[in-house]
């Protein structure tokens, strides 16, 4: 875990950090070969269970598709997304976190920053839990969508906001919807890798959500580029299957036990 976590940190001078988020043994294994960072992302409840928002998921159901995807993940970092409340304050995220890294074997959790919550990332480090941040657009905490760091006053705020978390002993750090010219300084400041989503290339690596990225979660916002229309795929999929089975062309022979 340790070996893992070090090898984060080089990503600061080397090459770029790539993630992605996963919920299930199948698509960790997937992206296994290609990530070195997996994601089990609080994303999961509007782009899994269909919530509304990323505010209704439970510690519980995290940890059982952070279990699943730990099975699929064999090199890859696997970071645990804490859900709102579980972290509310030191004795319960104490609880939880410790309950996360038991069940899970992850190798870090990650926290959404409201701007307070430093002192909570620094008591779980020295405890020697491996902490990720996260900061800008931060879904737990913040009701609208909105670019973050556009103006200075918010790009100064951003900035203190990084530099505390790091102080804090967090390993790295998720900027979320984070204008390009911020971003690239608080890349520039700070000496933990940073992980952009919507936050420019100016980042040490970058994530997105799978589901956004093949095509199947419906969202489309401007950051997402998607690489695949899955859903397209699957649709006429579904279509064939239906018309094979209508005209009981399926199953055929090869397919029964004769
Ligand atoms: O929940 C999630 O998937 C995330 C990423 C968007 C960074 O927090």
């Amino acid at each position: 875990m340790r070996k893992k976590l070090s090898r984060i940190k080089n990503f600061k001078l080397n090459k770029k950090l790539v993630c992605l988020t996963a919920y299930s043994k199948p698509i960790a294994k997937l992206l296994d070969n290609h990530c070195d960072m997996i994601l089990v992302g609080d994303s999961m409840a509007t782009a899994f269970y269909g919530m509304k928002d990323t505010k209704s998921i439970s510690l519980n159901t995290i940890i059982n598709h952070s279990i699943a995807v730990r099975k699929g993940a064999k090199k890859s970092t696997v970071v645990v997304d804490m859900p709102i409340n579980t972290y509310k304050n030191l004795e319960v995220a104490k609880k939880n976190v410790s309950e996360v890294f038991k069940r899970t074997k992850c190798d870090a959790v990650k926290l959404e920053s409201n701007g307070k919550n430093f002192k909570i990332i620094k008591k779980l480090v020295e405890l020697g839990y491996p902490i990720m941040g996260h900061i800008g657009f931060t879904p737990q905490n913040k009701k609208k969508f909105k670019p973050q760091g556009l103006k200075k006053i918010e790009e100064k705020r951003l900035i203190k906001e990084s530099l505390e978390i790091e102080r804090a002993g967090a390993f790295s750090l998720v900027l979320e919807c984070i204008a390009e010219k911020t971003s690239k300084k608080i890349t520039n400041i700070t000496k933990i890798p940073t992980i952009g989503i919507g936050s420019s290339k100016f980042c040490n690596g970058q994530i997105l959500v799978t589901d956004d990225l093949i095509g199947i979660s419906g969202f489309k916002p401007k950051f997402v580029k998607k690489y695949i229309n899955l859903k397209q795929i699957l649709n006429k999929t579904f279509a064939k299957f239906k018309t094979d089975v209508i005209s009981q062309k399926f199953p055929s022979r090869k397919n029964s036990f004769i």
